[in-house]
């Protein structure tokens, strides 16, 4: 099949990469001219296990990228949205969703053919039948239903494994104005055979996210507080309270031969110093904003992300106690990624530690495998940014760990050749407790 893809963020560029594997005839199309060349040339713009190779492998043959939009819709049978659909504070910001639609309906007036239309971005339910199709409408002096169909298709895929997400999926979802939609979409997800395609309407197809990104956030929020709670009353370690509750058959069930299955899901019920990252904190915001406007107020939800604001300064309570005064303090921020895979820092917990240590006086250095680059951008000259994990646990008086990267575990056979021994802040209950020796954590 023919498909255009507009954005080349994480969402638009795996998804483009894979479907051209895939075996469809792909065009990329991206306003950031620095980015399409990047690509063009075989070097992906962001770090994704495994994209580089496929790129390079489908480049300049099932996969083309461009800045031409209008081309681009005009020579394939579907064009997917994904732009990004960030928070502004108030609500989801849809001003690059509006704008592309308005840009693909100006070329649908010039198209002879039906085509479909299909958002992939993030977008609050009723967005794609009230503002796309709108804006499409208008813009191609046609009508959806006789002249293009209008769908919705959210993307599940987790940054850091994103490749991987993408060519195996759990699930799709398939929504659409009519039947003539959803099969066009169901060619294109053809290649998939034998994964559990959901049919649906647009407002469900885009809930479907939703909801499936709030139960994350709020298991999230739910062990933190507990976390929180273990560490008020003292003596209770959150992390032997979640092993017992990960036991419970409703978590991990023995099989008739004995074994447990462990629901992947526990790894979201586990206290660590929050959620981060360009989905959860905006999605959640968004749909309470979303829920207002609809008359109804989210407590759950609210509660959700007011923990998860406060849930970093945890860390800082911890250092707090043993640096009353930070003001000169050396200062090791293991992990800057949102989380680990990725080059991502967006919404992470790493960023507001760093200003309020920095703000403290503390003299920051950071080491995380590969978000180097990300860190400068944000942090600048004001944090030393270190290449290699045992030199950046040396002359250290605190080491907080902030993401669970890999590399990290072998920590505690680095520390032993360090001495004083820094003060250990685990913020993400990683490490075991009693494998170094100023351990603290959250939740204990
Ligand atoms: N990142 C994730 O893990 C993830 C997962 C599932 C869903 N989503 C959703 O997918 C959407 C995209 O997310 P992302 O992380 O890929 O965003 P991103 O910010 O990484 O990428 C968006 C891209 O769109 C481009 N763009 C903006 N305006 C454009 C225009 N007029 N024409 C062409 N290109 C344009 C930008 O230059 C950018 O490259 C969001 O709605 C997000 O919520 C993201």
């Amino acid at each position: 099949m023919k498909v255009s893809i507009i954005g080349t963020g994480y969402v638009g560029l795996v998804t483009g990469v894979c479907f051209a594997e895939k075996g469809h005839q792909v065009v990329c199309v991206d306003v950031d001219k620095g980015k399409v060349n990047k690509i063009n040339k075989g070097i992906a713009p962001i770090f994704e296990k495994g994209l580089e190779e496929l790129l390079q492998k489908n480049i300049q043959k099932n996969l083309q990228v461009t800045t031409d939009l209008y081309n681009s819709v005009l020579s394939t049978d579907i064009t997917l949205i994904a732009v990004g659909t960030p928070y502004n504070g108030i609500e989801i910001d849809l001003t690059y969703v509006k704008e592309v639609s308005r840009q693909i309906g100006n070329a649908l007036k010039d198209k002879a053919n039906y085509h479909v239309v299909v958002v992939k971005s993030t977008i609050v339910p009723g967005t794609t039948d009230e503002v796309v199709l709108s804006i499409l409408e208008e813009a191609s002096k046609k009508k959806a239903g006789v002249d293009f169909g209008v769908g919705m298709n959210p993307e599940f895929l987790t940054e850091g494994d994103a490749v991987n997400d993408f060519m195996h999926p759990d699930r799709i979802v398939l929504g659409g104005l009519d039947n003539r939609t959803i099969h066009a979409m169901e060619e294109l997800y053809h290649c998939f055979e034998g994964v559990d395609l959901i049919r649906t309407n647009n407002k469900t197809a885009e809930m479907i996210k939703y909801a499936s990104n709030a139960l994350l956030a709020t298991m999230i929020s739910f062990s933190n507080e507990l976390g929180n709670l273990c560490s008020a009353m003292g003596n209770i370690d959150i992390v032997d309270v979640m092993k017992g509750v990960h036991m419970s058959n409703y978590l991990s069930p023995i099989q008739p031969d004995g074994d447990r299955v462990v629901a992947p899901i526990t790894a979201f019920l586990i206290a660590g110093c929050g959620f981060g990252g360009s989905c959860l904190p905006k999605d959640i915001k968004a749909l309470i904003s979303h829920g207002k406007k609809a008359g109804k107020q989210m407590p759950l939800l609210e509660a959700v992300i007011r923990i998860n604001e406060h849930q970093y300064e945890q860390v800082l309570s911890l250092l707090n106690r043993h640096f009353p005064s930070l003001k000169g303090i050396h200062v090791t921020i293991l992990g800057l990624a949102f989380k680990p895979g990725t080059d991502d820092m967006r919404e992470s917990p790493a960023i507001p530690i760093i200003r309020k240590l920095l703000d403290q006086g503390a003299l920051i250095k950071a080491y995380d495998p590969i978000s180097k680059h990300e860190a400068k951008k944000i942090f600048g000259d004001s944090i030393e940014i270190s290449n290699d994990l045992f030199e950046s646990l040396q002359n250290s008086q605190a080491v907080i760990l902030v993401t669970r990267w890999e590399e990290f575990y072998k920590i505690p056979e680095l520390l032993v050749n360090i001495q004083p021994q820094p003060l250990f802040i685990d913020g993400r209950r990683m490490l075991d407790k009693h494998s170094i020796e100023n351990y603290q954590g959250i939740g204990m």
